[in-house]
């Protein structure tokens, strides 16, 4: 059998173990493969050319691209991928660029900030750098190094962006007593859905207030709450906040008024000082400075 011949029996082995190894039964491992690397990373795996062979070992070398860009929301996981093909005795780190953090060595995480984490299941070729709760300072760049002499690495790029909800329209409303008051909030910037929205009148949490004429509904796969108010009233004038548990809040402003001058009608409760008791405590107080 030629040396080609070989390779190829080997990576058809190594195939065939690691789609049993992850207890996929299947007649056609290569797709299966392709599938699952392309759900955890986002990247499709491409097998590479078998026309280049020196020596006896197969040759090590990198399955994940050079400069790969991952992108995650604040607060969630990113998964930084570095497959490995023939990787033999060599081991892999990570180390954090920026400051040359050297965060992992095989399985053994070595920074002190438990987040980081790498991930490589029995006979698979893939040592990704797992980081939870991904905050703004984790982006940068991340180099997946094999020792090798010299050792060999690649890059790849971590984008950190923070998810936030946005309520349409002005950040005050205006509407009289009697009138339909919707406000649409949607969670944007993200690269997982909420799993759920909370409403906030202000300091309390309106979600299941029905019977207070208040109606919430959450679709949290289209990243969208809205709330409903029928018959707007009064009580109903005040902060409207929309607080989704994966994203920075949004708030809206709502008064509720009978007539002209909205300036003049903020507050809530009803108040006793129509403007002419206004100017007379004013006017009081202009002369009482005066008189001094
Ligand atoms: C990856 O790219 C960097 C430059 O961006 C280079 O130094 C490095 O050798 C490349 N790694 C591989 C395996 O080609
Ligand atoms: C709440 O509003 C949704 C549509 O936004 C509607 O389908 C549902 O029937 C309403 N529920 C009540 C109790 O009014
Ligand atoms: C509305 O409530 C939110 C959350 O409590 C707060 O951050 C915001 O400042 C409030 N806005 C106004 C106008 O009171």
């Amino acid at each position: 059998m030629s040396l080609e011949g070989q390779r190829c029996v080997c990576v058809v082995v190594l195939l065939i173990h690691t789609v049993t190894g992850a207890g996929e039964g299947s007649s056609s491992p290569v797709p299966e493969i392709s599938t699952i690397k392309a759900e955890q990373n986002e990247l499709t795996v491409t097998f590479p050319p078998l026309d280049e062979f020196y020596g006896n070992a197969p040759e090590k070398h990198f399955g994940t691209e050079n400069n790969t860009i991952v992108t995650s929301q604040t607060g969630s996981t990113a998964l930084l991928p570095c497959v490995i093909r023939n990787i033999g005795d060599g081991i892999v780190s990570w180390i954090r660029r920026k400051d040359y953090h050297l965060l992992t060595v095989g399985l053994t995480t070595y920074s002190s900030d438990q987040r980081f984490q790498a991930i490589h299941l029995q006979h698979s070729e893939d040592w990704t750098l797992k980081v939870k709760f991904v905050q703004k300072r984790d982006a940068g760049i991340y180099e997946c190094q094999v020792s090798s002499h010299p050792p060999t690495s690649i890059f790849l790029r971590l984008d950190v962006i923070e998810a936030r909800a946005q309520i349409s329209g002005p950040t005050e409303k205006y509407l009289k007593p009697g009138s339909t008051l919707r406000l649409q909030c949607s969670v944007v910037q993200t690269t997982e859905a909420p799993a759920f929205v909370f409403w906030y009148h202000n300091s309390r949490m309106i979600n299941y207030d029905l019977e207070r004429g208040i109606n919430v509904t959450t679709d949290p796969a289209q990243r969208l709450s809205d709330l409903l108010i029928p018959a707007a009233s009064v009580s109903h004038a005040g902060n409207y906040t929309c607080v989704p548990n994966n994203a920075v809040p949004a708030s809206i402003y709502v008064h509720i008024f009978n007539g002209e001058n909205p300036a003049a009608m903020q507050s809530s409760s009803p108040c006793p000082m129509n403007s002419w008791y206004i100017h007379v405590v004013l006017y009081s107080f202009l002369i009482h400075l005066i008189l001094r």
